[in-house]
């Protein structure tokens, strides 16, 4: 069965993922000067992303960080700067002031917490216009009407569950891309860096794939368990966790579930936070 499909922009979702890593590189500056912007502050990475108007990809920018745990910011200071840098670097590529971005948490993270997420965009001069629950970002891309979502991040594993279009329950457990390499680690005797640039080496797949069967099948029983009551029969995963040599066979096994995996599965959540945010008119620098 194919993949449920709903373009973005004129373009396949694939299609636009593609699109949205080239801008990685390539940013494209919108003839109007009209941006959306989100920014995902994760437990892996912090993505900023710069859409038009009519949500194509204008540019990304990312940087590896540790600055936030399970949804939580650990490191106000480094957090702030890290989206500073990233704000400024896409402001000098786009020659456009961005001043206004939405942001995203994990499902049912608190009031707090998603103020700390707040505080840090804030402070790096990205005005809050609003904060959305992560699955329902990843899902303002997707367009999924009826289905499951889970978002197997570095440090958590969210999902949803979607019925005609509405969000109807949401859950977030924390194990990630991080278990993953701990196992390795402990399996090869080497520190967790180590373990973690072995596993996402495509020379390594096949033994990759064999020591993270166990922590990818405990993955899809809890999503099994925590949907069981959603009736759902397709999933879509996203999040870098979801390039994991084998997550799309051994989910499927666990889950029952028709699984979809789309290309830069890392994307989804950054690009659908974007999309939540209405466009402006940024200024020119
Ligand atoms: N090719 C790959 N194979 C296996 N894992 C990968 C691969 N590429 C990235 N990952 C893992 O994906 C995780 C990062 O995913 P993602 O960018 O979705 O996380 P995040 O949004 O920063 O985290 P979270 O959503 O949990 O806060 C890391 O654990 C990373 O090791
Ligand atoms: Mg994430």
């Amino acid at each position: 069965m194919p993949p449920p499909d709903r373009p973005t922009a004129g373009l396949p979702t694939a299609a636009y993922l593609e699109a949205l890593l080239d801008r990685l590189k390539r940013p494209v500056r919108p003839a109007d000067g009209v941006v959306r912007v989100g920014l995902d502050l994760g437990t892996a990475s912090v993505v900023l992303t710069v859409l038009a108007s009519d949500g194509a990809p204008l540019a990304l920018a990312r940087e590896e960080a540790t600055v936030v745990r399970d949804g939580l910011v650990l490191d106000y200071a480094g957090a702030r700067q890290i989206c500073q840098r990233l704000r400024k670097n896409l402001e000098d590529k786009l020659g456009l002031r961005l001043d206004r971005t939405t942001i995203a948490v994990p499902s049912g993270t608190g009031e707090r917490d998603a103020a700390t997420h707040r505080y840090v965009s804030e402070a790096a001069g990205l005005e809050v216009e609003a904060v959305l629950d992560e699955p329902v970002a990843a899902n303002l891309l997707l367009g999924m009407a009826d289905g499951a979502l889970a978002d197997l991040g570095g440090g958590t594993t969210g999902a949803a569950a979607f019925k005609d279009g509405r969000l109807v329950m949401s859950f977030d457990e924390p194990t990630g891309g991080r278990h993953l390499s701990l196992v390795i680690a402990g399996n090869m005797g080497v520190p967790l860096e180590k373990a973690e640039a072995y596993k996402i080496d495509p020379g390594n797949a096949r033994t990759v794939g064999a020591l993270v069967a166990p922590v990818l099948s405990k993955m899809g029983g809890i999503l099994k368990k925590g949907l069981r009551d959603a009736d759902v029969k397709e999933m879509w995963v996203v999040g870098g966790t979801a390039l994991a040599p084998g997550a799309q066979a051994v989910l499927a096994r666990e889950t029952g579930f028709d699984v979809f995996i789309p290309p830069h599965p890392d994307l989804v959540t950054p690009a659908g936070i974007a999309l939540g945010c209405r466009p402006y008119k940024a200024e020119a620098l």
